[in-house]
């Protein structure tokens, strides 16, 4: 079981839980943990580790659609001189609709617009499903900035389509946890791509 401490002390990728090849408790496990700590995109110590050393020229993060906040709070724990900014509306989620009965890991604002965002790192994590939201962000923001989807791929269970049929979504070699039965990978999405279908 991942207990708030190990989620404090961030998790090396080796300490995730194993499943046999059908193990359906997976699946209960991982409702479980988002029911007791609304955390949908789960990033290990080795994902922070890679983004602070491989994007170290961007000193302000935003973390859009943040939920609780984990990743922030993972972000800035690995580099304590980041700016990190995390935005969520709590609008489209049905399980934050009891938001006080989750940890806040990071102080979050409601709201930003994505244009007015330069020389920025941009993370997505795990937008909801057939939401646009990883799609708008890539639209609007300004190319000096960076963009990560962390989700599944196309057709997948997070994100519309229209982020894949419009921008080129690279998959990039940062470490990162997959409950079993779910396909998360870590992308950068080219914000210079536009159009390529
Ligand atoms: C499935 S949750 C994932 C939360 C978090 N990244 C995680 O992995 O635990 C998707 C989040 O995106 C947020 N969201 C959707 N559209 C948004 C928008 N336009 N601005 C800010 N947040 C948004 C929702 O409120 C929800 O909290």
């Amino acid at each position: 079981m991942i207990t708030e401490e190990m989620l404090e002390n961030l998790i090396p990728l080796n300490d995730f839980p194993e499943y046999d090849i059908c193990d359906l408790s997976a699946i209960h496990d991982r409702y479980s943990f988002i029911d007791n700590h609304g955390i949908f995109g789960l990033p290990c110590k080795e994902f922070f580790e890679y983004i602070v050393s491989n994007y170290g020229d961007y000193k302000t993060v935003y973390d859009i659609g943040c939920g609780c906040g984990y990743l922030s709070y993972g972000l800035k724990k690995t580099n304590p001189d980041l700016n990190v900014i995390a935005v969520d509306n709590f609008e489209s989620s049905y399980r934050y609709k009891h938001l006080n009965e989750f940890r806040l890991w990071h102080p979050i604002i409601d709201n930003v617009d994505f244009k007015s965002i330069k020389n920025s790192l941009v993370i997505t994590n795990w937008c909801d499903y057939g939401s646009d939201l990883a799609y708008k962000i890539a639209k609007y923001l300004h190319k000096s900035n960076r963009m990560i989807y962390i989700g599944e791929s196309e057709g997948g269970c997070t994100a519309s389509d229209k982020l894949f049929d419009n921008f080129a979504v690279n998959e990039i070699p940062a470490p990162w946890f997959s409950w079993k039965f779910i396909y998360d990978q870590v992308f950068e999405v080219d914000l210079k791509r536009i159009n390529i279908k």
